[in-house]
């Protein structure tokens, strides 16, 4: 099975959230399963910095766009034990310190940046023909289905191909004003709300969503969810037209990563069997973030893009409530600037209570997965998610929101069955929230119930193997299907 994955972002060659990991474990778990996986992605400053050992592959490419021809070069890296990635450098688009923006927002050439991207990714697609499957992940690649299936395209070597698009977030769309259509070189047909058009704008995964053979989501809540006006962003028309073709695959955890008996950022590796290494990453956890130092105080962690869907709009709602219980809150974030001055004066607030760090920290992500207690994730939607698996791993119990992937990955703790993995709730408020972290309160003075909580959740096993057959599955059936 040679197939190509087309990511705006993939772990550890880049990465903003979940998209990176996602695509960068599920890659490596199909090439485990036996399939021939090779990637494309941009060459970002942070890659071309990072990936050592560049190779020249003495690809170039010219694209045409919007009248103008761009060129660009490819270079080979390898990722997760070998997988051949094919990094698409034109450093006017892509040698910037961020990925898709900065403080000020969004670059405003996205839209060219990617349609860059997806022409010199079906350039390098034609060239390493024939493939199987190609299978792009959200709007960053969203052009690359709709330019090979439009009529007229020239990518004969890429006929035998099905095209798989994985939606990780609906919120983001790719949504441009129609002055942008120029540098598609598509045929205005396509601008019809049959087709890109939406609401007078061009949205790039709308047209992704209908020109793809399949299309995948992270969770099967999700995959139920967008379908409705609530979670559709505006495209849950086009997601319930399509709704044969679109599948729930829930993401797995890369546990070479995210295993506290091995991970290489924490104070003390610990096992289920043996907790005393997690009481040194608490103490480890409070003592960098400036918290006081006290074993028994609940420690709640939050590692969150600062984004209107993670939720900390409720959080900021109850706060002070929050902080009158004897607990700790340590947050990592990085994002929207409104959340991170909200974010920004509470350690001040609560001295030795809160801490907060603005910015992206791998490790601390790592130290906070292992050093805290219970981990919040209030999200509004959360396609999967992927910290709620990572906490279960390390002991750290889930408080989350009843959406998407949170819903099918965390069951709620029944006090009287003893069964559950973690705490939820479903109303989007602070006062639902509340009334969840209590509920966690309360079990964690139990030490005896907490601890067997914990040792359930650690035996839980989200690996990447069991979605990877399920990619697998769906690729055989639609290659069985016919020509595409
Ligand atoms: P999303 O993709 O919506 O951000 P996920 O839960 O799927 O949410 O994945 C988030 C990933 O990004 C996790 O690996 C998490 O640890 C990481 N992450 C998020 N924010 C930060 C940050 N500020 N610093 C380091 N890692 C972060
Ligand atoms: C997106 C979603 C997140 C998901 C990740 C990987 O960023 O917000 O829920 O886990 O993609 O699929």
């Amino acid at each position: 099975m040679k197939v190509l994955m087309i990511a705006s972002e993939i772990f550890p060659l880049a990465k903003t959230g979940g998209l990176a990991d996602a695509v960068g474990a599920m890659a490596r778990a199909l090439a485990g399963l036996g399939a021939e996986v090779r990637l494309v992605m941009p060459a970002y400053r942070a890659v071309l910095e990072k990936a050592g050992e560049l190779a020249e592959t003495g690809m170039e490419v010219e694209i045409p766009l919007g009248g103008r021809k761009v060129k660009g070069i490819i270079l080979r890296a390898e990722i997760g034990g070998k997988i051949p990635t094919y990094l698409v450098r034109c450093d006017s688009y892509f040698l910037r310190a961020g990925l898709y923006g900065d403080a000020r927002g969004d670059y405003p050439d996205n839209a060219e940046r990617f349609a860059f991207f997806c022409k010199a990714a079906l350039q390098v697609a034609k060239r390493l023909a024939p493939w199987e499957v190609i299978h792009c992940h959200d709007w960053q690649a969203g052009l690359v289905p709709v330019l090979k299936g439009a009529r007229g395209a020239d990518y004969p070597e890429l006929g035998g191909a099905r095209d798989i698009l994985t939606i990780h977030n609906m919120a983001h769309q790719g949504i441009f004003p129609p002055s942008i259509w120029e540098l598609l070189e598509l045929d205005r047909e396509y601008f019809t709300p049959r087709h890109l058009e939406f609401y007078g704008q061009v949205n790039i995964l709308k047209g992704a969503i209908l020109f793809a053979d399949a299309v995948t989501t992270v969770s099967g809540k999700y995959a139920a969810e967008i379908k409705t006006p609530e979670y559709g962003c505006g495209l849950d028309g086009v997601m319930r037209d399509r709704e044969k073709d679109l599948h729930g695959i829930l993401n797995g955890v890369d546990y070479q990563e995210w295993d506290p008996a091995t991970d290489r950022h924490i104070k003390k590796n610990y096992r289920p069997k043996n907790l005393a290494g997690k009481a040194l990453c608490k103490k480890d956890l409070q003592q960098i973030s400036g918290l006081s130092v006290k074993p028994s105080v609940p420690l709640i962690g939050v590692v969150s893009r600062l984004a209107d869907q993670k939720g900390l709009d409720i959080v900021a709602e109850v706060l002070d409530d929050l902080m009158g219980f004897d607990l700790q809150i340590v947050i990592l974030g990085a994002g929207e600037e409104k959340y991170q001055t909200l974010l920004a004066g509470l350690p001040a607030k609560y001295p030795g209570k809160v801490s907060v760090k603005i910015g992206f920290d791998e490790t601390l992500a790592h130290k906070i997965e292992a050093g805290a207690d219970i981990f919040l994730m209030p999200s509004k939607f959360e396609p999967c998610g992927l910290n709620q698996m990572f906490s279960l791993k390390y002991g750290t119990i889930p408080v989350v929101r009843a959406t998407g992937g949170l819903d099918d990955t965390i069951e709620d703790y029944d006090p009287l069955a003893g069964s559950g993995n973690g705490f939820k709730f479903s109303g989007y408020s602070g006062a639902t929230l509340l009334e969840a972290v209590k509920r966690a309160l309360t079990l964690y003075v139990n030490k005896g119930a907490w601890r067997r909580l914990m040792a359930g959740a650690m035996a839980a096993d989200f690996s990447w193997e069991k979605s990877a057959r399920s990619y697998l599955a769906l690729y055989q059936k639609l290659l069985k299907s016919g020509s595409p």
